[in-house]
């Protein structure tokens, strides 16, 4: 049964058209908005106001930034081909459906999903709690991440009854099951209905401008990226039977504990996938495939979903584009599976042509991180509103009435190097 929240009077269903309107109303009073809606800007503006180590947190990348800059490129290889005269009733239908046909079909006002992002109070002090409060208000999905520097608890909390919420699961070593069922279970609870699973950060990438900075957010003697462990009471318990003292008594020794609990440096296997499934009531996406071996992989363990991506770069230089990645992905499994995409969405027009290749709904990353260090919840609402509304256009201003496949699908797009 769809799971499709319900519009009230004091959260109704976002309109970015109704934005944009707003925005030139206001300009006839000589108002400007207080972001920006060219989101090049959204990068070099935040990456200004943050200290040296949240900047080279968020923008650093494996290596020399080859993948990352890759997954940008990517988009620029293929061209949207309007079509006209495509009588139209209205703007684009964004509404989409995940996991349709299951007993966990939710209803999605747009095809997009804030990507999971850890140690949100190094970018704003409101941190997880501002960028859930924004997603609940646009109705966009926040995936919670393992490395939060706010609770489970805490996020459900801000996000509210309406919010659409999906979990993302730092693995735990197979040592360490009572801990992954705990968290689970937490997030379970809290009414987290999709478990997303990141399967290339079992160890941090070599990232140039953290160890320039000597920095790692996880190792500090404080809550950022660590306040999942620090608030679970199998981990609190585990924490005090070992070391004799309570976490809030050595924070420097359990940040580094937990930190060995979810980033050990080692991979699970396929065959632990089972594990999961025992412990997990939902849908499970696998974050992180880049290859056709391992998406039909996932087909064969029987999972719901992937996410194709290389997490924007941060893991393993000298990669693949995601982008690159995603048709012979989709061709493979398509029919079989969810397909879910990140890695180097800036604009409407990087959205649409990932729908186009095949995505069922896209994660944004980096850039509602940025819209949080330039504004809190305004920011990050501003840069959903901003995405979405330049999608909508995007594709209305090409004839495409809806994000369904029959509509939206390669034919919108050419490559230019074939022009
Ligand atoms: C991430 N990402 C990430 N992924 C994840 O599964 N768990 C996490 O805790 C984090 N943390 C995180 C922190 C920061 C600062 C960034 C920028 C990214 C990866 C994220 O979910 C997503 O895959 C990428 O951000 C997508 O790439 P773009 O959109 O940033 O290019």
């Amino acid at each position: 049964m769809s799971q499709h929240r319900p519009d009230t009077a004091s959260n109704p269903e976002p309109n970015p058209i109704a934005y944009e309107q707003e925005v030139y109303a206001r300009g006839l009073k000589y108002q400007r908005p207080p972001f920006t809606f060219d989101s090049t800007q959204w990068e070099p503006l935040a990456l200004a106001r943050l200290s040296a180590e949240a900047r080279g947190y968020v923008y650093g990348c494996a290596g020399h930034r080859e993948t990352n800059d890759k997954n940008i490129a990517a988009f620029r290889k293929w061209g949207i081909v309007p079509r006209r005269m495509v009588k139209t009733t209205g703007f684009t239908d964004l509404s989409t459906v995940v996991f349709k046909g299951t007993k966990w079909e939710e209803k999605l006002s747009s095809p997009i999903a804030m990507a999971p992002v850890g140690v949100q109070r190094i970018f704003h002090s409101e941190g997880e709690t501002a960028a859930t409060m924004a997603a609940a208000k646009e109705k966009v999905p926040y995936i919670l991440s393992t490395a939060n520097s706010t609770s489970i608890e805490d996020v459900t909390k801000a996000n509210g009854e309406g919010g659409i919420r999906w979990y993302q699961l730092y693995w735990p070593t197979r040592e360490n099951d009572d801990i992954t069922i705990s968290l689970l279970q937490r997030a379970k609870k809290a009414g987290y209905t999709t478990l997303f699973v990141t399967l290339d950060t079992y160890i941090l990438g070599w990232r140039p401008s953290d160890m320039d900075n000597g920095y790692n957010p996880f190792l500090r003697a404080d809550n950022i990226g660590v306040e999942l462990g620090f608030t679970d009471p199998v981990f609190q318990k585990r924490f005090k039977e070992k070391l004799g003292k309570s976490i809030e008594e050595d924070k420097g020794a359990a940040a580094a504990d937990w930190t060995r609990t979810i980033f050990l440096g080692v991979s699970h296997g396929w065959e632990d996938v089972e594990f999961l499934k025992e412990h997990w009531d939902g849908p499970i996406v696998l974050k992180g495939i880049q290859t056709v071996e391992d998406a039909l992989k996932s087909v064969e363990v029987g999972v719901q979903g992937i996410v194709v991506s290389n997490h924007g770069g941060r893991q393993q230089d000298g990669g693949v584009s995601s982008l690159g990645m995603l048709p012979r992905i989709v061709d493979a499994v398509r029919d079989e599976i969810e397909i879910f995409f990140d890695s180097g969405i800036w604009c409407g027009a990087d959205i649409a042509k990932a729908l186009a290749l095949g995505a069922k709904c896209c994660l944004i990353g980096r850039p509602y991180i940025y819209g949080l260090a330039l504004g809190g919840e305004g920011g990050v609402s501003h840069v959903l509103k901003a995405l979405i509304g330049d999608l909508d256009l995007t594709l209305h201003l090409s004839g495409i009435p809806s994000v369904s496949r029959d509509v939206l699908n390669q034919k919108l797009l050419l490559r230019e190097e074939e022009l």
